[in-house]
């Protein structure tokens, strides 16, 4: 069952609160990300465990193993409960990622923290690939990118709706997909390029729905929170009704 995930990129106190507390009960992580441990420091996750929330700490290490690796303790010290790595820094960070903080988390007695690879940022396009240099599409590319995460260790990978179903196929269908570039039919695109609504990212198999700007740029954001948490229900009803159609078709019933 996916699981709905809110970017809080905020800097500023008063916005973090208010979005904490007019979320607080709902069934979703919160994702806090360069711009709000920026300005409030790892701290913030600590605040946002307080008020019962499962913290994504978006924080994109792209170093080398050693110092990959530190870090990758200090934001478990942290309290993250899932955090992310570039899978491009390659699969010896990843498995440093991964070793590390699972030792951190041991040696805290608490249980080790998700660690996702980012494949190809969702605001990145074809064209930006080949000017970039690289030789396939988002898709090739981050399907190479998915299996470098893998080799490595990793629990699953951050990619757009569009390279989840391929990914997990060929990765297996525990390995996570994380999915950014959430946007409601009819929302405002901003700077991401390959989206999907939520239906669409639960039909896609996609295990955790990141959403910011659709629910923070709302005059109610709670209701806009519960507006995507009802449209990914009844994509997962319609999954379900779907797959019990297929299964009593193959018994013969
Ligand atoms: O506001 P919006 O829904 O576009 O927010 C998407 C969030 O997901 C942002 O915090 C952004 O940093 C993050 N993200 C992304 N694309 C990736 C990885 C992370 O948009 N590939």
């Amino acid at each position: 069952m996916a699981e709905l995930v809110v970017a809080l990129d905020v800097n500023e106190e008063k916005k973090l609160e208010f979005f904490l507390d007019a979320l607080k009960g709902k069934p979703v992580w919160i994702k806090l990300g360069l711009e709000a441990l920026s300005a409030f420091g790892y701290g913030a996750i600590g605040r946002a465990r307080e008020k019962g929330f499962k913290v994504f700490a978006d924080v994109k290490y792209h170093d080398i193993p050693n110092t990959v690796g530190a870090a990758s303790r200090v934001v478990t010290r942290a309290g993250a409960m899932m955090f992310n790595v570039h899978c491009s820094g390659g699969a010896a960070m990843c498995a440093a990622a991964r070793k590390e903080s699972e030792e951190e988390a041991k040696r805290l007695g608490a249980m080790r923290p998700i660690v996702l690879g980012v494949t190809v940022l969702t605001s990145i396009g074809s064209e930006d690939l080949v000017a970039m240099g690289f030789a396939g599409g988002p898709l090739e590319t981050a399907e190479k990118l998915a299996a470098t995460g893998k080799a490595g260790g990793l629990d699953g990978v951050v990619c757009s709706v569009h390279e989840a179903a391929s990914i997990k196929s060929k990765l297996g269908k525990s390995f996570y997909a994380l999915t950014p570039a959430i946007r409601p039919a009819g929302a405002d695109v901003q700077d991401q390029k390959r989206i999907a609504t939520p239906a669409a990212a639960v039909k896609a198999g996609a295990d955790f729905l990141v959403v910011g700007r659709p629910i923070t740029g709302a005059s109610d954001p709670a209701a806009a929170c519960d507006k995507i948490l009802e449209e990914m229900d009844s994509a997962v009803q319609q999954l379900t009704r779907l797959n019990s159609i297929i299964s009593s078709g193959h018994s013969g019933v």
